[in-house]
């Protein structure tokens, strides 16, 4: 069974636009979650946002062990603390580093059938959401590293393309890459 979307890589330009906030929830709305549900599963990962299937809309769906879950326009009102987590990212596979951002965070948004939502999250729930949030705003985790990783992050991503351009070269396919996003390690 393959997923029903692929997912975009670092360097796809999808990756770096703020995608358009939706209007109204219809059934091609629906479809899409569910497809982006079906998506994030095959890959593993914990959580997926529109660019990252080419879709730029302001739409995420996420599991982080309660089943999946979508939310539409979402929206950080409040956040508080400081984590340090070790986040990875599906569009950037195989690498995964150690981010600091806020513990908490308070999200508003909209569900599938059009209720207003209000989550307080907690660690690796508002980690996930502000990961995906950073996503429909164009931005990538690795942008919000220190330099010194940044630096390292961007060495590992330009070993990884010259090494599955090799492969290509030599007509094997891709390389099978570890999947990163997330992943409790
Ligand atoms: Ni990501």
């Amino acid at each position: 069974m393959s997923a029903p979307y692929e997912i975009r890589l670092i360097g796809d330009p999808v990756l770096r636009q703020r995608a358009s906030e939706i209007a109204s929830v219809d059934g091609k709305l629906v479809r899409l979650a569910e497809d982006m549900v079906e998506t994030m599963y095959a890959a593993p990962g914990v959580g997926l946002a529109g660019p990252q299937v080419g879709v730029q809309k302001r739409i995420f769906v996420y599991d982080v062990g309660e089943g999946p879950r979508t939310i539409i326009n979402p929206e950080i009102r409040e956040s508080s603390g400081e984590w340090a987590y070790e986040e990875g990212c599906l569009s950037i596979p195989g690498l995964s580093f150690d981010l600091v951002r806020p513990k908490e965070v308070h999200l508003v948004g909209y569900d599938l059938d059009g209720n207003e939502l209000s989550i307080e999250a907690d660690e690796l729930l508002a980690r996930a959401f502000q990961h995906e949030i950073d996503h429909l705003d164009g931005v990538l985790y690795i942008e919000r590293l220190d330099p010194d990783q940044r630096k390292a992050a961007l060495r590992i991503i330009r070993e990884q393309k010259l090494s599955a351009a090799d492969l290509a070269d030599a007509e094997v396919g891709a390389p099978a890459g570890r999947s990163g996003g997330f992943s409790l390690r």
